[in-house]
């Protein structure tokens, strides 16, 4: 990468040295992690290989077609066989963590009705023991968006509490497959996201308009194992739009929906019980008891900041009221000015002092309990709407991760117990709902060849990381 008057141009933004800019590995305590990120359906592929099961996204996508163009995750970005590969451009990077979630599919295709599968078992090994070999951290998840078909015809998914066995035996069969090497455990990502798009919205599987789980780790006395435990929530910063109360409490509101009262207090959120009433299902003493406390960690998503608006006492538009079903509207806009540069996702504004504003909140209201942000990072649109060589100068992502990194900084430095931070995503890769439209990695993938090519920002981290370089 060549400096030019410490700024470098894309051919539209320039990257201008600055105070926010200028974040630098030492600005970090010494043991902080630093890694990225994917999931298993996401990057995997090799969808029935191995023994494996039908997902019920393998399911979903093949029957309704997910993305714009009916994509799904078969193949993904073939990690099931490049890993190895892939393991070695992490390593080239100077990262020390990753994060990456476990295909229940893979181990348990039949969930308790079947057997452990040996080669689902064998594959997550060779990938944490290879990991562990280049001296990076696994990081990892039990549960991230996907589960076997079978559960969800037997139960018609989460909403049958006994879900929630075949989640414990899930774990379980981790923590002893894989509890003496892996020390940094998330039991579920986002949580919410997943209750609001599968159960609220109904545009995620089983698409049901209408649950506490996590303590066999502390429970297990194997003295190999044992480790940290934790979650990883999305967690979106909302600023009031505008200083009425009404504003400010919809922020408030907006914040409180999003935190992990439950799992750390053992209740829901005042704001939470105040705005749905009877419609919250209650906690019985023991379900309190035993989700009180049940976090060594919080595993934050970040990625954007919108405004909250009051939708209750106040009028809101649809588009206004038409993220967070009813109880705040959201809106990126105040007196026609944008918070922050749009990115390719809807809704969705870079907006970096958002990082230390929600780490600052996190840290207020559990005690300063220990932080990871397991997920930040930035979405550029496909090629058809841009040039190849555009996505790989992603100057933006650049930017994105600096002035993200250097807010998250100044958090600490005002005392947040923030111990890793994983950048979003490793890799190009399957977004959900939006099939390969948008694009978050710090490799590209060529969608036809799978070819990983390292993007502008890889080697921005590779040097934050290896060189302490805070500009390039
Ligand atoms: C949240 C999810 O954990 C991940 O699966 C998704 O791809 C990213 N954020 C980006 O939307």
């Amino acid at each position: 990468l060549e400096a030019s008057n410490n700024a470098y141009s894309d051919g539209g933004s320039v990257f201008k040295e600055n105070e926010e800019t200028q974040v630098k590995r030492s600005n970090f305590p010494s043991g902080f992690l630093f890694g990225t990120s994917t999931s298993a359906y996401q990057v995997e592929g090799a969808y029935l290989e191995d023994a494996k099961s039908l997902t019920n996204w393998d399911v979903f996508c093949h029957s309704v077609g997910c993305g714009e163009n009916g994509e799904n995750g078969d193949i993904a970005d073939d990690h099931y066989h490049m890993f190895l590969r892939d393991i070695e451009l992490m390593h080239s990077l100077g990262i020390q963590a990753y994060k990456f979630s476990i295909s229940w599919a893979r181990i348990l295709p039949r969930g308790r009705f079947g057997k452990v599968n040996p080669a689902g078992i064998m594959f997550y090994n060779k990938i944490i023991d290879n990991l562990i070999l280049k001296g990076i951290e696994p990081f990892v998840t039990i549960y991230h968006v996907e589960y076997p078909q079978e559960l969800q015809d037997i139960y018609g998914s989460w909403l049958n509490p006994e879900m929630q066995e075949e989640f414990i035996y899930l774990a379980e069969t981790c923590f002893k497959s894989f509890g003496d090497r892996v020390k940094y455990w998330i039991t579920i990502n986002e949580p919410k996201l997943l209750a609001e798009m599968a159960y609220g919205l109904g545009v995620f599987p089983p698409s049901r308009c209408s649950t506490p789980f996590g303590n066999c780790l502390h429970g297990n006395s194997d003295p190999k194992q044992g480790g940290s435990i934790g979650l990883a929530v999305n967690c979106k910063m909302y600023e009031p739009l505008t200083d009425s109360e009404l504003d400010q409490q919809a922020a408030k509101r907006a914040f409180a929906f999003q935190t992990l009262d439950p799992i750390i207090f053992g209740e829901y959120p005042e704001e939470v019980k105040e705005y749905l009433g009877n419609d919250l299902p209650s906690f019985s003493l023991d379900e309190m008891n035993f989700m009180k406390n049940s976090i060594d960690f919080i595993g934050i998503n970040h990625y954007s900041t919108t405004y909250a608006k009051d939708c209750t006492n106040s009028s809101c538009t649809a588009t206004e009221n038409r993220a967070i079903q009813g109880f705040v509207g959201t809106d990126g806009e105040r007196d026609g000015v944008l918070i922050g540069e749009h990115t390719a996702v809807e809704g969705s504004y870079v907006v970096p002092r958002g990082m230390e504003e929600i780490v600052n909140l996190i840290k207020i209201r559990y005690n300063n309990k220990p932080m990871f942000i397991t997920e930040n990072g930035y979405s550029s649109p496909d090629v058809h709407e841009q040039r190849v060589d555009a996505l790989i100068n992603d100057v933006k992502r650049i930017e994105y991760h600096a002035n993200y990194l250097a807010s998250l900084a100044k958090s600490i430095r005002e005392g947040a117990d923030v111990h890793g931070y994983f950048a979003w995503s490793f890799l190009d890769s399957y977004e959900w709902l939006r099939g390969y439209d948008v694009r978050y990695g710090l490799h590209y993938v060529d969608r036809q060849t799978l070819t990983r090519t390292p993007k502008l920002s890889a080697s921005w981290y590779r040097d934050f990381l290896t060189n302490n370089s805070g500009l390039i």
